[in-house]
């Protein structure tokens, strides 16, 4: 299936909506959307025949936060937005939370971005009498508006005002817009994202798909420049300019559920039997010798012709990306190098016979998307693996293939890096010329990759436990791989830093005695990832250099030699082919940081500072 559509995007999340209980839909929509930032959230209202001031509660925290505080004061409502805030402009406080109001309280505004000429905004906001109460950019919006509304012609709509508002901005935005009097929310997209959904009894706006799955069957994606009007009629856009059609809502709904597990995170790690399947499922051939993807512009001759392929992605994803490298140049002749997005050399690697592919769980961060479009600036060709359906990155290259995982809530990525692994095999699959007999065997690896993954899950002979422990005592921890396993090392070390806070370093095995060794002190942990392949007589090396030095080694094997006496435990994995071996390995280093996080009392699914989509740069 080839991505569908075109366009760029932003962070925080913004739900509106225009339903009987408009505020009740806009709390459970924000509910969905926390995952995109959680340092404040809040909502605005209007009821029936509403006059005056337009109700507004916006709290710091979460929104279990804001819900406490509103206390049930909305319900009824007609017309509300609502916002969970990522700070980027001012401090995390109730002021700065969103909406922000006019002076005096009639209209409130919700935004998504960064406003890049707030400080000229705010000398002309400041000029005119406003009173400026909040850090933020955004607030500059709503005094703007407010403005353009006192001062435009009669004949002129309020929508004419919101266009002409939105005109003065430069930089990024997704805003949404209620006022007293109107029976309608002004909205506007401008690299962030902003959806239009629709159900029988009402109509919604939301920064991504997610909260709509259970709710909407139709969705209407906006495109940067639009200004509109969405009232209960549906999308009313000023002269001239076109409105986006509705389009079936595809992808699967899922309740952010966490079920018999306690966490989010811990669920979605032992997804990943399921996730597995879902990737591989339709793309590994019906006698289960051949695994190919398709979905790109180019067929499987093509990209043996390209001249390069780039990777670019971020964080795990950009750890992912460095995995799929081995694969591609383990199987293919094809010149192929991983970037991090942003740091992405577009015009040294992009040309009209490259290929640029933007690995990304949320379809929206905003350094890969800044990466592509470089790519192709630069003439080169684009595409992408996402897992978010009908996000921006998939809708902007409009080629590729999408990774299956289901949600991901937790903000830490565990199943969709596994996902993110296995595409890039696919495609090294696909591309590759490779014997038949090492074809069928590395496909046959991907065929009992979600039964080896379930067995990992399931057995635990309290070595998980003796290895939380070292670590609970540890100020730091290093991690060490080779091969294909120093990425691996790297992630294991980053999902350590996110949710248990504890300050890692991941280097690969041959490096450590260049540097890093220094560090190793009696028991400083050293966690090893040593799956066996050619690369295991040197981590064997590697291993004993750090335990000589008093390093508690925390070992990752399915090897039973002689390596096992320099370990203090063992984190036992099965064995698998080389290839599928950072998918099988990856388990042990997910529920480390998921043990160590717990064992702390730190909230593992929201971790400080965080949030699920990037969108800022
Ligand atoms: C790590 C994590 C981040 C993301 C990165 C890219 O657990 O979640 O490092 O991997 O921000 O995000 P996506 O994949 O949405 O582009």
């Amino acid at each position: 299936m080839k991505y569908t559509m075109s366009t760029p995007e932003s962070m925080c999340g913004i739900f509106g909506c225009i339903a009987p209980d408009a505020a009740g839909k806009v709390l459970e929509g924000l509910r969905k959307l926390e995952y995109r930032g959680y340092d404040s959230a809040g909502l605005a209202a209007i009821f029936t025949d509403h006059k005056g001031p337009i109700e507004t509660e916006r709290t710091t925290g979460y929104v279990s936060d804001l819900v406490n505080k509103a206390n049930g004061r909305f319900d009824g409502a007609r017309i509300s937005i609502g916002h969970t805030r990522w700070a980027t402009h001012g401090g995390v406080t109730d002021t700065n939370a969103h909406p922000h109001s006019s002076n005096d309280g009639t209209i409130s505004v919700v935004h998504n971005g960064i406003i890049e000429n707030a400080s000229e905004l705010l000398e002309r906001v400041k000029n005119l009498g406003y009173d400026v109460q909040s850090e933020t950019d955004s607030e500059l919006i709503v005094h703007l508006l407010d403005h353009e509304l006192k001062t435009q012609s009669r004949r002129k709509t309020p929508l004419d005002a919101f266009k002409s508002t939105v005109s003065l901005l430069r930089g990024s935005w997704a805003i949404a817009v209620i006022m007293t009097g109107m029976e309608a929310i002004l909205v506007a997209r401008n690299g962030a994202p902003l959806i239009i959904g629709r159900a029988h009894d009402s109509i919604c706006i939301a920064s991504d798909v997610q909260p709509f799955y259970g709710g909407c069957s139709e969705v209407a994606y906006m495109n940067d420049g639009d200004v509109f009007s969405i009232t209960n009629e549906g999308i009313l856009a000023p002269e001239s300019t076109q409105t986006p059609d509705f389009i079936t809502l595809e992808g699967v709904y899922e309740e952010q559920d966490s079920g018999i597990f306690e966490h989010m995170m811990l669920k979605e790690i032992f997804d990943q039997p399921v996730s597995l399947t879902n990737v591989l499922s339709g793309r590994i051939s019906a006698d289960g010798l051949r695994a190919e993807l398709a979905g790109f512009d180019l067929d499987p001759e093509e990209m043996r012709n390209l001249d390069r392929i780039n990777l670019v992605a971020c964080g795990t994803a950009f750890f992912a990306a460095q995995i799929g490298v081995h694969f591609l140049r383990r199987h293919t002749g094809i010149t192929v190098e991983a970037f991090r997005a942003s740091e992405f050399p577009a015009r040294s690697v992009c040309s009209p016979n490259s290929l640029t592919i933007g690995i990304s769980q949320s379809g929206e961060t905003k350094d890969t998307l800044d990466a592509l479009q470089e790519a192709r600036i630069a003439g080169g060709r684009i595409s992408s693996f996402c897992n978010v359906i009908g996000s921006t990155i998939p809708r902007l290259t409009s080629n590729g293939a999408y990774l299956y995982a289901g949600p991901e809530f937790a903000v830490a990525s565990t199943k969709v890096f596994s996902n993110m692994v296995a595409i890039t095999l696919l495609l090294a699959l696909t591309i590759s010329e490779m014997p038949k007999t090492a074809r069928t065997e590395i496909v046959q690896d991907l065929r009992e990759l979600p039964n080896k993954v379930a067995l990992n899950l399931k057995e635990d002979d309290g070595s998980l436990d003796k290895a939380v422990s070292i670590l609970e005592s540890a100020n730091s921890a290093i991690f060490i791989g080779r091969g294909i396993s120093a990425p691996l090392s790297q992630e294991g070390a980053l999902k350590m830093m996110e949710v248990a806070y504890l300050p890692c370093l991941a280097y690969p095995g041959g490096e450590l005695k260049h540097g890093p060794i220094a560090l190793i002190e009696p028991g400083t942990p050293v966690i090893a990832i040593a799956p066996s392949d050619e690369t295991l007589p040197l981590m064997e090396s590697s291993i004993r250099e750090c335990k000589t030095r008093g390093a508690k080694v925390i070992l990752i094997t399915d090897n039973e030699g002689p390596m096992l006496e320099f370990a203090d435990v063992v984190l036992h994995t099965h064995s698998t082919g080389h290839d599928t071996s950072p998918i099988v390995n990856v388990i042990p280093l997910q529920l480390l940081a998921y043990r160590l996080g717990i064992s702390k009392g730190l909230n593992v699914d929201r971790p400080r500072n965080l949030a699920k989509s990037v969108t800022v740069v």
